[in-house]
């Protein structure tokens, strides 16, 4: 086992050996400490773009943000699962969900704006883009995800550190959030028929969020 996988066992609940103050558990929690970092910097950043929205356009695109920093139970599970080397250096490099920020927007094109705003500011690396909701998952899933890279300054150094940042719609969250507690709940496998159910819903709701925009277009010329 090497070094991190004990801390991170150890962090899990999984083992009863204690990981006394070694000197990775001290870097692993500097580490983690680097990320709620550039959680706040993100976070900053987009109150900052709503907070404009709201003296431009009288509305905020933004509703709320979530953030976490992802459970050592959770990254032990998908280092192992994508067969990443269990050290630092492999976190560091592998992992761009270790800091997480999800953003709900009110209607769809709010969420390609913030995109868009967020990206071209000149310290945003952007290291990836997925977009579901252009090409929705086969399950029905919706979501605009990237991963960016960002500096954050501590007391003696300047660091480049990795979010991943989900844009989606408050109908899109709430189907993500009962899609994912149903998989939860059946071990990953739900019945056909709740498969099914539950893709209609994703269009379904998907055709709501663009009626939705077109009344409130409609709206803005009245
Ligand atoms: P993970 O290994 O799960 O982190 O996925 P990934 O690195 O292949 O990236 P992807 O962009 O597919 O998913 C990242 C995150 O988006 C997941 O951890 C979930 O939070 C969310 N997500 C992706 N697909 C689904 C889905 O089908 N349902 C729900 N509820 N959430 C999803
Ligand atoms: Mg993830």
């Amino acid at each position: 086992m090497t070094e991190l996988e004990k801390v991170l066992n150890a962090m899990s609940g999984e083992s009863d050996e204690i990981v006394h103050n070694t000197q990775t558990r001290k870097d692993f929690e500097e580490l983690l400490m680097m990320y709620t970092g550039a959680i706040r910097e993100v976070r900053t950043k987009l109150e900052v773009l709503n907070d404009e929205f709201q003296i431009r356009s009288q509305r905020n695109p933004i509703r709320y943000i979530n953030s976490r920093i992802k459970k050592p139970s959770s990254i032990l599970e998908k280092m192992y699962r994508r067969n990443y080397p269990v050290n630092l250096e492999s976190l560091k490099e592998n992992m761009h969900d270790i800091a997480g920020i999800r953003v709900i927007c009110a209607y769809g094109s709010d969420i390609y704006a913030i995109a868009e705003m967020l990206m071209k500011q000149d310290d945003v690396m952007v290291l990836m883009v997925k977009d579901y909701i252009q090409n929705p998952k086969p399950n029905g899933y919706r979501s605009l995800h990237l991963v960016i890279e960002i500096p954050v300054f501590f007391s003696d150094k300047k660091q480049f550190m990795k979010v991943e940042v989900q844009i989606r719609t408050m109908a899109m969250d709430f189907w993500a959030s009962l899609e994912h507690q149903l998989r939860y709940k059946t071990d990953g496998k739900p019945s056909e028929d709740i498969s099914n159910e539950l893709r209609d819903c994703a269009e379904i709701i998907h055709e709501t969020d663009a009626r939705m925009e077109s009344i409130y277009k409609k709206m803005q010329t009245m």
